[in-house]
């Protein structure tokens, strides 16, 4: 069965299962491989990405959710890389694997959008749920911050 729905500004219709886990159908059949899978479970946040302009966790998002829906990933986050968050992580140096990263910056994302100077608290709460195996935390606060100044 297709399902339609739009991503990162483009209408798509996907043939899978409505039950598949939107992040198959973002790596797998899109071909959008920023977006990774870490848990599976909704439990680190390196499958997040944006449906209708919320933090979504792909691995635990079924394509129905989606449906007639607009999923944003890191991909379409900005056009040329240039988010005011992507220019702050460059800054920061927040990287240090990567993994995590696509899905901390789409969290951030959503907090700036709604909030354009949230205190530290605000940050260190609303990023609470991404992990980062390799401890970037300070950098990724600092980051935030930096993105809220600059933005
Ligand atoms: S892979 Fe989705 S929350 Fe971990
Ligand atoms: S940078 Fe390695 S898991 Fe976050």
């Amino acid at each position: 069965m297709a399902i339609a729905f739009s991503i990162n500004g483009k209408s798509v219709s996907v043939e899978a299962a409505p039950d598949t886990p939107l992040l198959w159908v973002i790596r797998e059949q899109l071909k959008l491989t920023g977006t990774k899978y870490g848990c599976g479970a909704a439990l680190c946040g390196a499958c997040t990405v944006h449906v209708d302009g919320r933090a979504a966790r792909s691995c635990q998002t079924e394509l129905s959710q989606v449906a007639g829906r607009k999923v944003t990933t890191i991909e379409g986050l900005s056009e040329n890389g240039d988010h005011p968050l992507q220019k702050a992580w460059i800054a920061e140096q927040v990287p240090q694997c990567g993994y995590c990263q696509s899905g901390q910056i789409m969290q951030a994302a959503e907090l700036l959008a709604s909030k354009k100077n949230p205190t530290r608290e605000e940050i260190v709460t609303h990023m609470d749920g991404n992990l980062c195996r390799c401890g970037t935390y300070p950098r990724i606060v600092r980051a935030i911050e930096r993105a809220a100044k600059e933005g």
